[in-house]
């Protein structure tokens, strides 16, 4: 009630034209926090998880391809969502991550534009790409989409909900007005489940379903990999099976991805489980590649008539991830969050598609920038395809380091242009290395300047299988 109250008081600081959404925001918010409240414990008793039913996930390459009469007309009923509510800091920029220049001089977004804009002139279609923006990346995102008018693409941005952090110790809102772009510190995005009723809210859910658009391709603005796939839109569309209102695309487990969110079934219905919801005593457990085979890529299919009774019948439940942060000015604050994907368990007929890895090509950091930008693909269309030169189709693993390589910027100085990377396995790099022009890594090769040393890579060089540290010279 308290909470109520002092959120009433923040909404009568907003400007009268906005009070209505505000209104809308903090009740979802408000709904949050109860929820937060009363429900304690973990989320799924782990004795209850059952094995996957062996229909649960069908392996991509089974899927059929669709005929070219009907590709026109599966396409004429889809929408395509990025999620573009996050920022480039974790790489060290400024803005929308989406506007980070990834390959030939073009962003995520000019890429993922011209991956629409290519897909509907192929196909003499109307695919519209809506952008979910948050209050921190809508004002620049909607200055950059001005620059695609001309092109064959529909663009629409919705903005998600802006939610007040609270307070760790008093559990209040730490804001004293609505001013948000002067205290941003006191405001975040609650995650990316909020699509569902920011979407609903902003108008854009019903035009679509109003115009028969039939399902939503749901994915993350970062992802490279996520593009329009012809043979999942097909199964959905076209297929003779039951109806599946929820499609995850999932990839198989490796080592390296043991913190990805993984596919259960629970109460004889399939559901997402993210690490932060494992009681402690089984997150090596959950880590297991074999017990847990799959991870979730966050490429998702969601029927846009589904998604209007979900939240007609109020049956939208989506498991909250408590997020403890410390700001700037010493405040510890918790925010409230929710996944997209947590959501697969409120839909009829979901299942998962187990996708080659190569629609998961997520840029996270610079060592994945490093691959994309790299001869390892080519740019068709906006897509990356891998190099047929490459004699396996898995990316090698890159591990550059934090001190001297984790933002863009430096990154970029340190190579004078990108290394050939056709035949590197494993690259590790760290500290105050360069790179000349021209150079080619095959095999392993380790890097390692010491503290206090540099190590220049010449133009030119061929490393293979090899270790490089202290000053040494090539
Ligand atoms: P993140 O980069 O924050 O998540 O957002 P992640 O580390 O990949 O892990 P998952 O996917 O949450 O498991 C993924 C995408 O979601 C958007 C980001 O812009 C990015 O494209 N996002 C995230 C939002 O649109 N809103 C949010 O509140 C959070």
């Amino acid at each position: 009630l308290l909470l109520e109250s002092e959120l009433g008081k923040l909404v009568d600081t907003a400007p009268p034209v906005q009070r209505e959404r505000v209104r809308k925001e903090f009740d979802g918010f408000t709904d949050l926090f109860k929820r937060f409240l009363e429900e304690t414990g973990p989320s799924v008793n782990w004795d209850k998880i059952e094995k996957l039913p062996p229909d649960a996930v069908r392996e991509y390459n089974d899927l059929e391809t669709p005929t070219a009469d009907i590709i026109h007309q599966m396409l004429n009923k889809l929408v395509v969502v990025k999620l573009n509510g996050g920022l480039g800091t974790s790489m060290g920029c400024y803005g929308p991550k989406s506007v980070i220049t990834v390959r030939n001089d073009l962003t995520f977004l000019d890429l993922t534009v011209q991956q629409i804009d290519y897909l509907n002139k192929t196909y003499k279609v109307n695919v519209p790409l809506v952008l979910m923006n948050s209050f921190n990346t809508n004002a620049d995102t909607e200055q950059v989409v001005r620059k695609y008018k001309n092109l064959n693409v529909e663009v629409h941005c919705f903005n998600q909900s802006c939610h007040p952090r609270i307070s760790k110790d008093s559990l209040m809102p730490i804001a004293k007005n609505l001013d948000v772009d002067h205290n941003l510190e006191s405001w975040y995005p609650p995650g990316h489940g909020d699509f569902y009723e920011s979407f609903n809210n902003s108008g854009l859910l019903s035009k679509f379903v109003k115009e028969g658009r039939d399902y939503c391709f749901i994915s993350n603005i970062d992802n490279l990999g996520a593009t329009v796939d012809l043979n999942i839109l097909n199964l959905l569309m076209n297929s003779s099976e039951k109806e599946h209102e929820f499609v995850m695309e999932v990839t198989d487990k490796t080592r390296a991805d043991v913190k990805g969110g993984t596919l259960i079934q629970y109460h004889n219905r399939l559901r997402l489980l993210e690490i932060a919801q494992v009681p402690k005593e089984h997150v090596e457990d959950f880590k297991s590649v074999k017990a847990f085979k799959f991870f979730n890529t966050n490429n998702l299919w969601v029927k846009l008539p589904a998604i209007q009774r979900v939240l007609e019948q109020n049956a939208l439940h989506l498991e909250i991830i408590v997020n403890g942060k410390s700001l700037e000015s010493g405040v510890n604050v918790i925010q409230l969050e929710t996944a997209v994907g947590a959501a697969m368990k409120c839909f009829k007929g979901a299942i998962g598609v187990n996708v080659p890895r190569s629609r998961f090509l997520p840029v996270k950091k610079t060592s994945d920038l490093l691959l994309v930008m790299s001869n390892l693909y080519s740019l068709k269309g906006g897509s990356l395809r891998m190099s047929p030169q490459r004699m396996f189709p898995t990316t090698p693993l890159v591990k550059l380091g934090d001190n001297h390589f984790s933002k863009v910027r430096e990154f970029l100085q340190r190579f004078s242009n990108i290394p050939d990377l056709l035949d590197l396995d494993h690259l590790t790099v760290s500290g105050d290395v360069t790179f000349g022009r021209g150079v080619s890594l095959k095999g392993t090769v380790i890097i390692i300047a010491n503290h206090g040393d540099r190590i220049d890579i010449p133009s030119g060089a061929i490393l293979e299988n090899k270790i490089v540290s202290g000053n040494m010279r090539i």
